[in-house]
């Protein structure tokens, strides 16, 4: 058993997820990333981490198969022996996931089943799977989004709905393991730039000049603003905090 705290992020590769894990690097902890595709990125964010003093691994997950919680919690654990000589993480950030556009009039059940399966179903089995994982003490942040309160744009009510969802999962899963001294959040991102819904928020001028209006501190968000905060949310100094809902938007919609 070593003194390293190891925090697992699904989604590792890109965005937030990144900026996550390197802001965790920054304050000495160990990350396990995952990827669903793109095993080029995820190689770079470890190159990254591994810069900062700190160890790193990636692993593949598809988080919209439910059956692949079983293989993943396999590989994890080979790789946590071989890497770290532990059986055990610190924490888990539910973070992967992509933006659905589902303009209403043309909502399709494919689409609901897609949102459902990445942003709802694919959360609750991966951390169920992984509670025996979790040391105790340690700490579940959920990924929601600011959209959740905000109906800034009427094609996202589906991914909105569906992250209010995780949002009252993490209030009960906060009361569920408790009793362990595991602490679990929502973490709920404003307009970031990152590769998400196409890259719109980071390249799109037309949609970046409608989201500045709606944010107080007067830019739009970047992924080190997000990435920053969550690795907050983590700290152990945040260890009295459980089953709250912490919105990193820079004030939108104040
Ligand atoms: N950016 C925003 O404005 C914003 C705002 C609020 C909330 N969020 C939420 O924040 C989270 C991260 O978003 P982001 O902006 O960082 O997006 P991003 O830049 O597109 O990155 C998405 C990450 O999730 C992984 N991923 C996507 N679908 C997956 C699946 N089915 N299974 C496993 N991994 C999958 C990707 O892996 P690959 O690299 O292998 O493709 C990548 O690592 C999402 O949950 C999103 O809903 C984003």
């Amino acid at each position: 058993m070593t003194n390293e705290r190891i925090i697992l992020i699904t989604g590792g590769s890109r965005g937030l997820g990144r900026a996550a894990a390197l802001a965790l690097a920054e304050a000495g902890t160990d990350i396990v990333l995952t990827y669903q595709s793109n095993a080029v990125a995820a190689a770079a964010v470890v190159a990254e981490i591994e810069t900062r003093g700190r160890r790193a691994a990636a692993l593949p997950l598809d988080t919209t198969d439910p059956a692949a919680s079983d293989g993943f919690a396999e590989a994890l654990q080979d790789v946590l022996g071989a890497r770290w000589g532990r059986d055990t993480i610190d924490g888990l950030v539910n973070n992967a996931g992509f933006a659905g556009l589902t303009p209403f009039g043309g909502i399709e059940p494919a689409q609901i089943e897609r949102l459902v399966a990445v942003h709802f179903t694919g959360v609750v089995l991966l951390t169920q799977r992984l509670a025996s994982t979790i040391a105790d003490g340690g700490h579940i942040v959920n990924i929601s989004t600011g959209l959740s309160r905000m109906p800034l744009n009427p094609a996202y009510s589906v991914y909105a709905a569906v992250k209010t969802a995780v949002e009252t999962w993490t209030v009960y899963l906060a009361k569920i393991l408790g009793p362990r001294r595991i602490r679990v959040n929502t973490v709920a991102p404003g307009a970031t730039a990152t590769d998400f819904g196409g890259g719109a928020i980071r390249d799109d001028e037309a949609y970046r000049a409608m989201i500045l209006p709606t944010v107080a501190m007067g830019r739009i968000g970047e992924p080190d603003d997000v990435g920053r905060a969550i690795a907050a949310v983590l700290d152990p100094r945040m260890g009295w905090v459980t089953g709250q809902r912490i919105e990193a938007s820079g004030g939108q919609r104040l």
